[in-house]
């Protein structure tokens, strides 16, 4: 938890040496009274006080601390109110416990920081994106027996409905009749009945066309018929982070009442293998009209995007369109674990979306988009395929979902890597789900703003 200091004892004092000792992040602890010094080398940004501050909680907690003041004043008076709002998302997000089923110890820290008077708001805003990521977290965190898309559909409403979220949740039969066939393909392989999750925040000038997220819900993936490893189902769960990132981000952008629309689509089905499950070489009807021949059932995330971004511009009037997703393995060979894969068709929604990225410390890089790449995804008996031989298969899928987008500006993210680490990558991460995408699409929105 993150207080402002008002004179409680704490055990610890942090202080931010601006310019040293050295390197970013060395840490120091004092020999007299109970001092933590923590470097932040030279010029450092937002990103550094969100680690360094990260850093210093879990340092204080080995130390077995459960309090203590960091003075925020160096931070503010080289960045202004965002340096205490980093240094307060980095303190809580390090203090992030995934939840658990079973009886455990909750030792609960408390950071109080100094110097920050009069940032109130600044503060206030940033921990509502902060608990949006948290958020997300618990959701992409949560095994697929105790979060079916219903359970998903009903976590997400619940959240985001007291916010003045308008929530809609479309029920299988709704969706058939739109003719989401694509979705429908992968949803109808499991027993749990899918949910098209919508949420619509309009904070925006009325008759503004929203800004659709667009997030995969696979709340878990066997792969289907194309079933994966043993190795490969224990990480079935987490397939849904997409959908918990738009989610998160409608949430904090409800919180903060943000100016703009937006709406949020999250397609959450689970890709099962079951008696008529589809099968490669099945050809389906996409709701946009294009056929899709299967050559791989593990490619779903595709196919429910696809449907759910045709969703977002017929049925929602989607002026842009992002895309987020756990989607290929691909990515994660290309990028590793620290940086999600992007591609897009517009240059302008490309350098803002950098910019939003820079604000909340996260890592993306772009893919080349070729028109050769394109044809790998050309099917003879169809208008598309779901999966491509030749490689770069971060690319193609990509591309696949680009298809559906039309002529609006589209960025597409792959998060497959990012959004769940084994050990941690950044300071403020924990093991397991990291929340990816949550702050960067929520600053995209805020740039993003048509205030009336
Ligand atoms: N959800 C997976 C991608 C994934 C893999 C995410 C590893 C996180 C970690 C996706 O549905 C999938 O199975 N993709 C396949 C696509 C292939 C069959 C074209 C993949 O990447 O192997
Ligand atoms: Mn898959
Ligand atoms: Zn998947």
């Amino acid at each position: 938890m993150v207080k402002l200091w008002q004179e409680e004892s704490a055990a610890w004092r942090v202080e931010l040496e601006l310019d040293g000792p050295g390197g970013a992040l060395a840490l120091r602890t004092g020999v007299q009274g109970r001092v933590l010094i923590v470097g932040l080398g030279k010029d450092p940004g937002l990103e550094t006080l969100r680690r360094a501050a990260a850093k210093a909680v879990k340092a204080l907690r080995e130390l077995g601390a459960d309090s203590a003041v960091l003075d925020a004043a160096p931070a503010v008076k080289a960045l202004g109110p965002q340096g205490a709002a980093a240094l307060a998302q980095g303190a809580q997000l390090a203090c992030y416990r995934q939840p658990a089923w079973k009886e455990r110890e909750d030792t609960p820290f408390t950071l109080y920081l100094a110097g920050a008077e009069g940032l109130e708001d600044a503060l206030a805003q940033a921990d509502a994106v902060t608990r949006a990521v948290c958020f997300a977290r618990d959701l992409v965190n949560c095994p697929a027996n105790l979060l079916t898309p219903q359970d998903m559909a009903q976590r997400m409403a619940q959240a985001a409905g007291p916010l003045g979220v308008e929530v809609e949740i479309l029920d299988g039969d709704r969706t058939r009749a739109l003719g989401m066939g694509a979705y429908h393909a992968v949803a109808d392989s499991a027993v749990h009945p899918p949910q098209l999750i919508v949420l619509r925040w309009r904070g925006g000038r009325e008759g503004a066309p929203p800004i659709a997220l667009v997030g995969k819900g696979v709340c878990c993936d066997t792969g289907g018929y194309c079933l994966k490893t043993a190795a490969g189902l224990k990480g079935t769960r987490g397939d849904m982070a997409g959908g918990a990132a738009v989610c998160g981000a409608v949430l904090a952008l409800a919180e903060n009442k943000a100016p703009v629309n937006a709406v949020a689509v999250i397609p959450a089905v689970e890709n099962r293998l079951s008696a008529d499950s589809f099968l490669p070489g099945d050809v389906i009807r996409s709701m946009s009209g294009k056929t899709i021949q299967v050559n791989n059932t593990d490619a779903e995330g595709r196919l429910i995007l696809a449907d759910a971004i045709t969703y977002a511009i017929q049925q929602e009037g989607a002026g842009r369109v992002v895309d987020i997703a756990t989607l290929t393995g691909a990515c994660v060979a290309a990028l590793g674990f620290t940086t999600a894969g992007l591609l897009t068709n517009d240059e302008g929604l490309f350098h803002t979306f950098l910019s939003a990225a820079e604000r909340a410390g996260e890592q993306y890089w772009r893919f080349p988009g070729f028109p050769e790449y394109r044809k790998m995804i050309e099917s003879p008996v169809a208008d598309l395929c779901n999966q491509s031989s030749d490689g770069c298969g971060a690319i193609t899928a990509g591309l696949f979902v680009g298809a559906f987008a039309e002529s609006l500006p589209w960025i597409h993210l792959d998060i497959a890597g990012t959004a769940w680490v084994d050990r941690p990558r950044w300071e403020y991460q924990t093991a397991g789900a990291t929340g990816a995408g949550v702050t960067t699409l929520y600053e995209l929105c805020r740039e993003l703003s048509d205030a009336p």
